[in-house]
């Protein structure tokens, strides 16, 4: 049987609780999904590459079915280079169709025997991004409830790097004052 590979590319910067109910979704109906960070050198992300990398994959544990990567160029390259049949996208409002229709009939033109796949994640995720988990963050908003607490915990020490050093170390006893 004919075993269809996904992937699932995107920014994440950060990654949210949409993407990740994106991903219980998309790993459900796939026999593997990859999760496709793009590096992208023109943009100035707020999260490098690698804590990017390693959130998606702390997120993503339980889901043995998914992995994650990074790439480069275009996506309908690396989805040919890795044996990729389909591209899994979120769609939470009618405000993403467009953009997310040119993509798809973009990638077909370019690649018609790759299949893009859309899934609504949850409604309680639908005005959720990345952009404005960011700008709450940094403006010194709750995040609670839109990223996983991993990403809240990044995403405070980014915002206050003195934060990272308040924290108990695992397993190290306080000393007695
Ligand atoms: O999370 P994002 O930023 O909405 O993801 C956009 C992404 C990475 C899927 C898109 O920018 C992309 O595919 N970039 C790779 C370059 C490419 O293939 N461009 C042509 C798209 S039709």
């Amino acid at each position: 049987m004919k075993r269809v590979t996904a992937i699932y590319p995107g920014s994440f910067d950060p990654p949210t609780n949409g993407h990740l109910d994106l991903i219980a979704r998309g790993s459900n109906i796939f026999d593997e999904l990859v999760v496709a960070i793009l590096r992208n050198p023109e943009k100035d992300p707020l999260f490098s590459l690698h804590e990017r990398r390693a959130m998606l994959e702390a997120m993503t544990q339980d889901y043995k079915n998914v992995s994650v990567d990074t790439f480069d160029g275009l996506t309908v390259n690396y989805a040919e280079k890795i044996g990729a049949s389909a591209i899994l996208r979120g769609i939470r409002a009618i405000s993403d169709y467009e953009y997310e229709l040119q993509m798809a009939l973009m990638n077909r033109k370019l690649r018609p025997n790759l299949e893009t796949v859309f899934m609504m994640p949850a409604e309680k995720y639908s005005y959720l991004s990345s952009r404005l988990v960011r700008e709450i963050a940094q403006l010194g908003g709750s995040i609670e409830g839109l990223v996983p607490d991993l990403v809240q915990q990044k995403l405070r020490e980014k915002m206050d790097p003195a934060y990272k050093m308040e924290q108990p170390i695992p397993g190290k006893k306080k000393r007695k004052s």
